[in-house]
């Protein structure tokens, strides 16, 4: 198979013409007059054997995938959305380290699909049916099986039935929708939501739990005039794909501007972006009340103070906002520049006693670079076509469908460099493992294009304290060699990594790699 070659993706090129159908304008709808939506906590319905220890009986679950309508705003009509168990975000998972559980995803879906498949990207062809599913539940260290592996979509009327043991510490992951070539409209259309997992040593911390502990779960979307989901398209029918999709409804748990009434005290909120492209920065109408706890996998040595938290699509961060100081102030998290959430504090002080915040949270040892056994070099590259519009995106040059050049041997540690050769960020998120961000550092594109050699011109600058703990998807920045190092435990097997901006991911941004056992 010929590769087109990556053309200079440096001239700014005409970008793909959009065609919209009538958009809503979101910022013209009232703002905090609906309450933020808490999903419901997932309910096993039966105890099942273990796949690996039928003697041991594990909590079973039953979630189907339904279409649904619901309203997204007081002012809005009811929007059409596909969701796991018929919401979105789906039911959160509660669930212990090591205490494992079953999960059977039910594709209960219609067998059309409402948003606009293009047909030309590789695995969403004609012939394959229009509604197909798989579920990956992201951050987890799950058997290869469990995983939700791109190919093993099914259609309407199918499930599967996975195992996760959750040997893993405490943290926030969440599930969504992984089917080859449509994983993008999937969760667009509502597939995704929130699993935790817990551990004795957070429980030890203290941290503010219960009605204290709020996930909130960040996405945008577009909507047209009749409040439905407008997945926007090229001018192009025959290929509709764009490259990246932003939406100006910027949805909190599936609301738009909800508010939150809190009491003057400290919150602990898990955030996820969920978006398919969209990069949040997040911060707060008060300064100086967010304290940054933890990252995509866990807790941090440290709590940080921070005013403003980037989150690239697929990563989480666990903060805790202290209202102590605000009694009957309302505040708003904004996106930006814009208003996402409102809080509104009580007027009166609870009676709680003070809550004081951990000086230290979880010790998270570096990961000496002396312990890798190997390094690998794996561009990040967007082929153009001959006007300078990205056609597709690839890693290492390769696509989906070419033989797994990435194959760690399991319990082994490696270094990924992964050298941004395009003009975005991307966040890199590798399936299994947790991994530390080394550093970023920036090198001459054209020289590697022209010598496929790394000349780096600039020093090598360690992550931000916010990311200096355990991750499972790295922004590589533009024009920057991002190194990460992991050691590939678990399970071995067939797993995927990839860019988390799903519209990169559809068309080719991901690839299959291997965990072999040791020989
Ligand atoms: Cu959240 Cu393979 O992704
Ligand atoms: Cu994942
Ligand atoms: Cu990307």
């Amino acid at each position: 198979m010929a590769l087109a070659l990556p053309q200079s993706t440096h001239a700014p090129g005409p970008r793909p013409v959009t065609k919209f159908r009538t958009q809503l304008n979101a910022s013209s709808l009232a703002q905090f007059v609906d309450p933020l939506p808490l999903p419901e906590i997932a309910q096993p319905t039966s105890f099942r054997p273990s796949p690996t220890d039928p003697v041991q009986k594990l909590p079973y679950y039953r979630i189907a995938m339904r279409e649904f309508e619901s309203k997204i705003h007081r002012d809005m009509k009811p929007t059409r959305q596909w969701g796991y168990a018929a919401s979105s975000p789906g039911p959160t998972f509660e669930t212990r380290s090591s205490q494992g559980i079953l999960v059977e995803w039910a594709n209960e879906l219609p067998d059309t699909h409402f948003l606009p498949i293009d047909h030309t990207i590789h695995g969403a062809e004609a012939s394959k049916p229009e509604v197909r599913t798989v579920v990956h539940l992201h951050g987890a260290k799950a058997p290869p099986e469990s995983d939700g592996y791109p190919d093993n979509w099914y259609p309407t009327g199918k499930a599967a039935l996975y195992h996760y043991p959750n040997r893993q510490e405490a943290a926030m992951l969440w599930y969504h929708d992984h089917a080859l070539g449509i994983n993008r409209l999937n969760v667009f259309a509502g597939l995704l939501g929130a699993f935790f997992v817990r551990d004795e040593f957070e429980d030890s911390l203290h941290l503010p739990s219960g009605k204290y502990e709020i996930p909130l779960i960040v996405y945008d979307r577009i909507f047209d005039l009749e409040s439905q989901l407008n997945y926007p398209v090229s001018a192009d029918p025959k290929k509709p794909w764009l490259p990246e999709v932003f939406g100006d409804a910027v949805l909190v748990n599936g609301k738009l501007f909800p508010y939150l009434e809190v009491e003057p005290r400290p919150y602990r909120f898990r955030v996820l972006n969920g978006s398919n492209g969209r990069f949040l920065h997040l911060s707060l109408s008060e300064k100086g009340a967010i304290h940054q706890i933890g990252t995509d996998q866990g807790l941090l040595p440290a709590p940080l103070a921070r005013d403003r938290i980037s989150l690239a699509p697929g990563e989480r961060t666990d903060v805790i906002v202290d209202f102590s100081a605000m009694v009957g102030a309302s505040v708003v998290l904004k996106n930006d520049i814009s208003a996402i959430l409102q809080f509104r504090v009580a007027k009166t002080k609870a009676l709680a006693s003070v809550i004081a915040m951990p000086q230290t949270l979880r010790p998270v040892a570096k990961i000496p670079e002396s312990s890798a056994v190997k390094t690998r070099m794996l561009s990040l590259v967007e082929v153009d076509d001959v006007v300078q519009r990205p056609m597709t995106m690839l890693l290492n040059n390769a696509h989906w469908s070419m033989p797994v050049t990435e194959n760690p041997v399991l319990d082994s540690t490696e270094i990924w460099s992964l050298l941004n050769t395009t003009d975005d960020a991307h966040p890199i998120h590798l399936h299994l493992v947790r991994f530390q961000i080394l550093d970023r550092r920036n090198f001459d594109v054209s020289v590697y294009w022209a010598k496929g050699e790394v000349k780096y011109t600039g020093p090598a600058m360690p992550p931000d304290p916010s990311e200096a703990g355990w991750k499972d998807t790295v922004r590589a920045d533009p024009g920057m060699v991002t190194r990460i190092i992991a050691r590939f435990e678990g399970y071995p097997g067939r797993y995927v990594w990839h860019c988390h901006i799903l519209e990169h991911e559809d068309n080719e941004m991901m690839r299959p790699y291997d965990v072999v056992a040791a020989p």
